[in-house]
């Protein structure tokens, strides 16, 4: 089964997906951990993705289709569950064709959506391990030493991207470039939609209840 979460910033989109991921045996693709790690190893992509990440700005659409398609075909034994892509409807056009492309289909699209109010709590709250990629928060999650990650002890960040300035931004860009594929996707087979507010647990059941229906 392959699985498509689309949904604002902040969602719960990692944070589902990785639980998901590890429930159905799904390779979790997600296209900003795919960039993040661009941006850490210096490569050209990451010098050229910085930029617009750091500046909530959509990283152009020729470069994040040419990854998607290399994480896609890399493994195509396995179902695979997509997480950030696609942001846009020019990017959902060109992943239609290269599912075509590579006989492959999506069974299940779901939309998370929650009040901004709580995704601005949820972003500016969060914090990511160093070493290990593992997420906190601050309030929800909060790891129990200040700081340190209770899984490898690496050193807890703040993400570039979750000050509150650029996430005004990032909630534009989505508002603009991310919502239309609600229409886009609404009247395709397998198209669900979830409250994703409330509780992470009670969030994966729901989830749950609508990738198994
Ligand atoms: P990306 O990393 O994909 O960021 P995003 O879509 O803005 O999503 P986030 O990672 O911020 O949020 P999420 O929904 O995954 O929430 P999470 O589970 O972490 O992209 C970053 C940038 O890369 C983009 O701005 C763009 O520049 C570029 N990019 C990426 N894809 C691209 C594309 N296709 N095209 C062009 N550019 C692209 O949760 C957030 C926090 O809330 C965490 O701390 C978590 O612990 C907490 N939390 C989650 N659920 C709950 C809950 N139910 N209750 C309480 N706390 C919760």
């Amino acid at each position: 089964m392959n699985i498509l979460l689309f949904g604002p910033p902040g969602v719960g989109k990692g944070t589902q997906g990785v639980r998901l991921a590890k429930t159905y045996g799904l390779r979790h693709l997600a296209m900003g951990d795919v960039l993040r790690s661009a941006v850490r190893d210096g490569t050209p992509i990451g010098k050229k993705a910085k930029t617009f990440m750091d500046a909530g700005e959509l990283v152009p659409d020729e470069v994040v289709v040419g990854l998607i398609e290399e994480c896609i075909a890399g493994d195509r034994g396995k179902d695979f569950l997509l997480d950030g892509f696609p942001r846009n409807v020019a990017q959902a056009e060109s992943l239609d064709s290269m599912l075509d492309r590579l006989q492959l289909k999506l069974d299940r699209i779901v939309f998370m959506d929650a009040p901004e109010e709580e995704l601005l709590k949820r972003l500016t709250g969060r914090l990511i391990c160093r070493a290990c990629g593992f997420g906190f928060h601050r309030h929800y999650s909060p790891p129990q030493k200040s700081g340190i990650c209770d899984h490898c002890g690496g050193e807890l960040y703040q993400r570039e991207d979750d000050r509150e300035e650029v996430i005004a931004d990032r909630l534009r860009v989505y508002q603009q470039q991310t919502r239309p594929l609600l229409a886009y996707y609404a009247r395709q087979p397998g198209f669900a939609e979830i409250d994703a507010s409330g509780a992470m647990d009670e969030v994966f059941e729901r989830l749950k209840q609508v990738v198994s229906g």
